[in-house]
């Protein structure tokens, strides 16, 4: 068991802002609520109380490879939640095609320091239609599981993950993964693309293989992904 210290709040304004107030190494912030929980892309993350919503900072990172932190993050809630649960790339977890949790990856300086805040919707979920995907949570699905017994296991699992090599953390996400072998849709800022998911390579890219003629596969670093 990784020595995590957890620092508990009844409500905050978002785990991963109150994170950015701690140094050490596996320091976990948890918070019942957030009022101004934050989602990718300068969404909001909406957080109620009956959602987890927690952040775990891990002190100099490889800069050169956070997207495996982000892998390693999503393969470890996959594999902690007990359903049939499937990462959708790059961090999105899904069950039955429905998303049940979000990941958001920011850093920090002095010292460097990377933060992985994970929300899960345990018991709730947003009925908000404009979603790429429809929400879900674990009660939704007829999944119980204790707040806390889900912490512990998860953190766990992400301190295993984080001892294993980027190839494994990515053969792992792979097995866990929606749509590889399958025609997709990407969307970027500012494009569409169709293709074929191939996988990912080293560092975590989205490889997709497209009707391109001179150069079929491109490499995606970040986008929506559809199926
Ligand atoms: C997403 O848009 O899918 C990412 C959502 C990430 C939400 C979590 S909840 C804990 C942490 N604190 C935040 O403000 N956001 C992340």
């Amino acid at each position: 068991m990784t020595d995590f210290t957890i620092h508990k709040f009844p409500s905050l304004k978002s785990t991963n802002d109150t994170a950015k107030d701690y140094t050490d190494n596996f320091s976990v912030i948890v918070a019942d609520k957030q009022t101004q929980g934050k989602g990718r892309r300068g969404k909001t993350w909406i957080s109620p109380e009956g959602g987890l919503y927690v952040s775990i900072i891990i002190t100099n990172p490889d800069l050169s490879n956070l997207g495996i932190y982000s892998l390693a993050a999503a393969l470890s809630l996959c594999e902690v939640i007990p359903a049939k649960a499937k990462i959708k790339w790059p961090n999105d977890v899904l069950i039955e095609g429905k998303k049940v949790s979000g990941i958001l990856l920011e850093t920090a300086t002095n010292p460097s320091r990377l933060i992985i805040g994970i929300g899960i919707n345990i018991n709730t979920f947003p009925k908000d239609n404009l979603l790429s995907y429809p929400a879900t949570s674990l009660k939704n699905e007829n999944i119980t599981i204790a707040k806390d017994e889900l912490l512990t296991s998860l953190l766990n699992q992400l301190a295993h993950n984080l001892t294993l090599s980027p190839q494994q953390i990515i053969a792992l996400w792979q097995k866990n993964a929606m749509g590889i072998g399958k025609n997709i849709k990407v969307t970027l800022a500012k494009d569409t693309l169709f293709g074929v998911f191939k996988g990912l390579d080293a560092k975590g890219n989205l490889i997709l293989s497209t009707k391109n003629k001179e150069k079929p596969d491109k490499t995606i670093p970040c986008g929506e992904i559809y199926f």
